[in-house]
């Protein structure tokens, strides 16, 4: 086994040796502050044993060279583990993991891990820092693009397709990479939605909520986890006995390693838990955070901590084989240089199927918000278009977040995307109009000049590339800079304008919603974005990608997601001592698993094979969906339950299943779903997870607002 294998290194090792496979350092670029590195060249520390694993360094030839030093020139030759963050791609970028969410696809959802994991693994990369699972209810929070947004149900089912993604039937493959599942835990619940910031919430909701996903790519089989940033109910997680032991340890039984994440054991110290690194390094190892990346804290205090008592060696044992089992799973041990194979690099690197691979999963992602008197899809009879923003016209803003080895010259932008499509039969006008950022109004005239000559506007606007993901919080969620200004402006021309948003999280736009024709919700689509937009726009793709997390109508309004509670007082517009505000609506701009279609869908009334169920009885509840339009297209038809009674108060509704299904124009087809008894339980008032007897609803339909609607009872 794995782990006899494992303890046959372990045995023969030194104490120092030991600790070097608990060390990781970061190689040829920095995802963090720099914490300073011991002296010595990573050869050097690579030849001593001192080191084992790197992260930020990639190529086949690269990584071969280090891993040469390894094998051969050090004592026992133990191979090393090259990780990075591979969050949408390598050097072919996908959609953000947010758009990805968006595909309610988990199959292509998994095709895109595993397409991320063949070109990474040529390149020498053996794991990723991903899937990201923080559940995010705040997106001022600019890590709410790396993962699957607000709901337990839906993250899980994205993490376990990530994992087996990534990881494949087969770890030992040389194109199969290790899962991180990150970050551990609660990291989403950051108070304000400021970055790093505190994490405070009862078990219960942590366990509804945050914790599944994390559980189910656990159970996926991913190979280790990274200990979050963020303190939990005072606990930072890197010293967090509670997460590591209790949870991931006892309750989960899994071998898979823990990480820290960039410096997380030092900053134990700031959080003020540790006096000093020494106790950072106690702390962090007794809490079985294996493997120490950045904070030097194992590297110059682990040994000495055991020699002088403090830390039983069964701790630093434990660390060692886990970290070694993933080796081993990896098949390092066998064929160190597995991935370090520079001809298959140069063949896998931006293959033509992984390319296209990007543009599959950016056309599922993309939400279509609003469509007016079907503005779109545009017709391809129009005689010219004005392009606006500085977006449309950008190849680097369309990658998003953590695409570090993506190249902007390979993106195809939203510009060249519509004049590619369209040739010379429509002409396209272009003018920058506004800025992503700045107060610079001096190019409204020429976008206004151009659109009045158009006979429709596309103006692409939102986000910048780094205004998300980490250390990229906003406390507004406005459309950023003089854009909507200019959209204002454009509006007065009178012509008829869509507005493609591209963003990497919610944004606040009332103002929008109410005065443009239509709205493409595009996220950051990847290297294809412009193909995928411009099959979008003229109908060559049916738009059926869903929100995974709501959007605000104002800042003032989060935290706002759908399966939230009743309360003891719902609003009710005619009591005023009942919860709501004076000044905002209660309602979100457009609720979770919203998105439209260029076509329609009816659907009918609820079936349920029986109105009552014992406690560990399964229920099978069937509606029938038509296309009632005239184009083919795909639809996410959403479950959701409600609990109407228990020991603990239940959300209003939670997704627990859905089916994305294709309708050609008149066809109807039947939709089934199977309430397991799992899918029913919570933690009760003695924290048990439980069934309970009692009465509930069960909803269907196309959001987590349209619904049709039937009741069934739970017996004992
Ligand atoms: O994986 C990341 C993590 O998400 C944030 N800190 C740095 C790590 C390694 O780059």
């Amino acid at each position: 086994s794995y782990t006899e294998r494992a303890d046959s290194v372990l045995a023969l090792m030194t104490l120092e040796e030991k600790v070097g496979q608990l060390v990781q350092y970061s190689g040829d670029w920095a995802t963090g502050a720099s914490t300073g590195r011991p002296a010595s060249s990573s050869d050097e520390l690579i030849r001593q044993g001192k080191v084992g694993s790197f992260l930020n360094i990639t190529g086949a030839a690269k990584t071969k060279k280090l891993q040469k030093i390894a094998i051969e020139e050090s004592r026992l030759k133990i191979p090393l583990i090259f990780g990075l963050d591979v969050i949408h791609g390598y050097a072919s970028t996908f959609p953000i993991p947010l758009a990805e969410a968006s595909t309610w696809n988990p199959s292509l959802v998994e095709k895109s891990a595993r397409m991320q994991a063949i070109e990474a693994s040529s390149a020498g990369i053996h794991w990723t820092f991903n899937p990201m699972v923080d559940i995010a209810r705040d997106p001022r929070w600019g890590r709410i693009m790396e993962g699957s947004g607000e709901d337990p149900y839906l993250g899980s089912v994205m993490a376990t397709a990530r994992v087996r993604g990534y990881q494949g039937n087969d770890l030992s493959a040389n194109n199969t990479i290790l899962a991180c599942v990150k970050h551990y835990a609660g990291y989403g619940g950051a108070e304000g939605g400021r970055d790093y910031n505190t994490v405070d919430m009862s078990e219960r909701n942590f366990r509804d909520f945050y914790l599944p996903p994390y559980k189910a790519a656990v159970e996926a089989g991913a190979g280790s986890l990274m200990a979050s940033f963020n303190e939990i109910g005072g606990v930072p997680s890197s010293a967090s006995q509670f997460l590591m032991t209790k949870i991931l340890r006892d309750e989960w039984k899994t071998d898979a390693f823990v990480v820290s994440d960039w410096n997380s054991i030092g900053e134990l110290i700031p959080h003020g838990v540790a006096k000093d690194l020494k106790q950072a390094a106690e702390l962090g190892i007794k809490a079985t955070v294996d493997m120490d990346m950045e904070a030097n804290a194992y590297y110059y205090h682990l040994a000495d901590l055991v020699k002088e008592g403090k830390v039983d060696i069964k701790f630093v044992d434990d660390a060692v084989r886990r970290v070694l089992i993933a080796k081993f799973k990896l098949g390092l041990f066998d064929d160190p240089y597995k991935y370090c194979d520079e001809e298959r690099e140069k063949n896998t690197l931006v293959s033509k199927e992984i390319v296209n691979a990007t543009k599959e999963v950016a056309l599922e992602s993309i939400v279509l918000l609003k469509n007016e008197k079907n503005l779109l899809p545009l017709s391809k009879k129009l005689k010219s278009i004005a392009v606006v923003g500085q977006l449309a016209k950008s190849k680097d803003d369309p990658l998003g977040g953590w695409s570090g080895m993506s190249d902007s010259n390979r993106v195809t932008s939203i510009l060249e995307g519509l004049q590619n499509k369209v040739g010379n039969e429509i002409k396209i006008n272009y003018a920058e109009g506004a800025k992503f950022k700045g107060n610079d109004k001096s190019g409204f005239n020429e976008a206004i000049q151009l659109a009045k000559k158009s006979d429709v506007i596309i103006a692409v606007v939102g986000e910048g590339r780094y205004m998300n993901g980490e250390a990229a919080s906003r406390a507004t969620l406005d459309i950023p800079g003089v854009q909507e200004d200019l959209l204002k402006e454009l509006k007065k021309t009178g012509k008829p304008i869509v507005v493609v948003l591209m963003n990497g999280r919610p944004l606040t736009i009332p103002w929008v919603q109410e005065n443009v024709n239509s709205i493409l919700e595009i996220w950051n689509p990847g290297i294809k974005a412009g193909d995928a937009v411009a099959d979008i726009l003229f109908g060559d793709f049916n738009p059926s990608g869903k929100l995974p997390v709501t959007f605000p109508r104002y800042v003032g309004q989060i935290p706002i997601y759908y399966n939230h509670k009743n309360t003891g007082r719902p609003y009710d517009p005619n009591n005023h001592y009942t919860s709501y505000y004076m000044d905002l609506e209660n309602t979100p701009l457009y609720p979770f698993g919203f998105g439209l279609s260029y076509t329609t869908f009816e659907y009918s009334d609820i079936k349920l094979d029986k109105s009552e169920i014992k406690k560990d009885e399964s229920l099978i509840v069937s509606v029938e969906v038509k296309n009632t339009g005239s184009r083919e297209g795909q639809e996410v038809v959403q479950l959701y339950i409600r609990d109407l009674v228990g020991s603990v108060t239940r959300p209003v509704k939670e997704l627990k299943d859905f089916a994305k299904i294709n309708l050609k124009p008149g066809e109807t087809k039947k939709v089934e779903f199977t309430i397991t008894p799992d899918k029913l339980k919570f933690y009760d008032i003695n924290m048990n997870y439980v069934v309970e007897p009692g009465d509930f609803k069960v909803f269907v339909g196309t959001n987590s607002v349209d619904v049709k609607e039937a009741s069934f009872k739970v017996i004992e």
